[in-house]
């Protein structure tokens, strides 16, 4: 592989534990500069003779850290910034050869080195939002230590890649599930753009969509819309909700509406008969949270990875985005010439609104929480916010409590209104949102959609909370 650095990542282990995932003490006689965050760092320093403890308590949260800016890590971080740490087991004696970079109240050693061998240890996480200057340090390694050019551009990424498709496919059929969102929209394009109409994009209407978003996304790639490929819109809404009536379980929704996906897609990639390729819009995070790239715990089903159609008739797979985050894959939409509005279209989960209806899903939540959604949207776009907001949406609770409205007594749902600000969407915050734009939206969702009677704000970041609300 030829690496220019190595990134040891964190995880939920303590390095005594007997099954941990470890390194061979050779990995730090490479030559390779290595930077260990976390569950890395500790395991760096257990392995070069460091001394690593259980701590009492949990160090948890943003914490303020201080940092040696000597050192090359932390050249142009604030001495005093912001930190997120998450860890019980911590650093008690460096290894030998290693000096101190950074502590906190709690934590004598929050960062350390030993810049003869080029290892590095971080204890808390520079890679999430909440780690002020973390994206500095990340960078002082991997330009600064590492000396990596950072040379690569979108535009060499678009164009290396359709010529790549091209080559691949040669004249062969290809097949895309398009859902509409960004991921698979920028793989559809992309494949159009390199093989036109041998590309054939199946959407399927669970029923679970936006407001309005299947008869959006027809108008866009539909026979009337602007690109060359063959468009089939499926709608499965009546199937969705059958195969959903009763289920309340998260995980248990996610599965069925991931299977039955599958079991539709199937039924027309049958009509449609044998191809060459399939097309997924999996992007770097799916991969990530999935679980896929090792043994982090897999938080949530994701429907967009593995669960792959069995019984479709194809030779191989492409996933042109599966290196990319978010940010990277609008660049390459934009480098496409897909509208903005389409790219800048915040991210929807595969299984829809199924996720974001606590309990049983029925046609009558699916439109409450569709028509809270469209008020939402349309006021925080009113009010300009649209761009600054990551994410935002509105969830329909399981909750129902008493409410009055005119002289009669109600008995209604409370719908949730979600914001976050997010860069990788790994880690996030709430969004803060004037009072009065919260209070248009709550008036207008308790007078225009029947059947609700509270409106609340959630508050929570991630972690701890996920961004869905599901
Ligand atoms: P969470 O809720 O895990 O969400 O904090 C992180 C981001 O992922 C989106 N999300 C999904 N996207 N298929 C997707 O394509 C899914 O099953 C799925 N679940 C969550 C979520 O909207 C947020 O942007």
């Amino acid at each position: 592989m030829n690496p220019r650095g190595i990134i040891l990542t964190g995880g939920p282990n303590s390095c005594y534990e007997e099954d941990s995932p470890t390194y061979t003490k050779e990995l730090f006689e490479l030559g390779i500069p290595v930077l260990g965050l976390c569950y890395g760092a500790q395991l760096m320093q257990h392995i070069l003779d460091g001394k690593v403890e259980r701590a009492e308590v949990r160090e948890y949260g943003k914490t303020e850290v201080f940092v040696d800016t000597t050192s090359e890590l932390f050249s142009n971080v604030s001495p005093t910034t912001t930190c997120w740490m998450s860890h019980f087991d911590y650093i008690s004696q460096t290894a030998p050869g290693f000096r101190i970079t950074a502590h906190t109240a709690d934590c004598p050693v929050a960062a350390a080195e030993d810049t003869d061998r080029q290892l590095y240890a971080i204890q808390f996480h520079p890679e999430v939002l909440h780690t002020k200057e973390g994206t500095k340090m990340l960078y002082n390694f991997v330009r600064g230590v590492c000396g990596c050019a950072g040379d690569w551009k979108m535009d060499s990424f678009v164009e290396q890649s359709i010529r790549a498709i091209r080559e691949k496919v040669g004249d062969g059929k290809v097949l895309c599930a398009l859902s509409g969102g960004v991921d698979s929209s920028v793989a559809a394009v992309l494949l159009s753009k390199a093989v036109g109409d041998q590309l054939t994009c199946v959407f399927v209407d669970q029923g679970l969509l936006r407001k309005n978003e299947g008869d959006e996304v027809e108008a866009v790639f539909g026979p009337e819309g602007n690109y060359d490929l063959n468009f089939i819109r499926v709608n499965a809404q009546e199937r969705f909700y059958q195969k959903l009536a009763g289920v309340s379980e998260p995980e248990a929704k996610r599965k069925i509406i991931g299977e039955e996906f599958i079991r539709v897609f199937e039924e027309e990639a049958k009509k449609i008969g044998a191809v060459d390729f399939l097309v997924q819009g999996t992007i770097y995070p799916d991969v990530v949270e999935s679980g896929l790239g090792g043994e982090s715990a897999v938080i949530k089903s994701h429907h967009n990875v593995g669960g792959l159609p069995d019984y479709v008739d194809f030779k191989e797979i492409i996933e042109p985005l599966r290196d990319l985050f978010k940010d990277e894959v609008r660049k390459a939409g934009l480098e496409l010439g897909i509208p903005e509005y389409l790219v800048y279209r915040q991210p929807f989960p595969g299984p829809g609104l199924g996720i974001r209806i606590i309990g049983e899903v029925t046609a009558e939540k699916v439109r409450i929480v569709q028509d809270a959604d469209a008020i939402y949207r349309e006021e925080i776009a009113k009010a300009g916010l649209d761009q600054e907001i990551n994410q935002y949406f509105a969830a329909l609770t399981n909750m129902r409590s008493v409410g009055v409205m005119g002289d009669e007594r109600t008995y209604d749902y409370a719908v949730a209104l979600r914001a976050v600000k997010t860069i990788d969407f790994m880690t996030a915050e709430a969004a803060e949102i004037p009072f009065e734009v919260l209070n248009r939206v709550m008036n207008r969702i308790i007078n225009e959609v029947k059947g609700v009677n509270r409106v609340m704000y959630d508050l929570t970041s991630k972690p701890p909370g996920t961004i869905e609300f599901e």
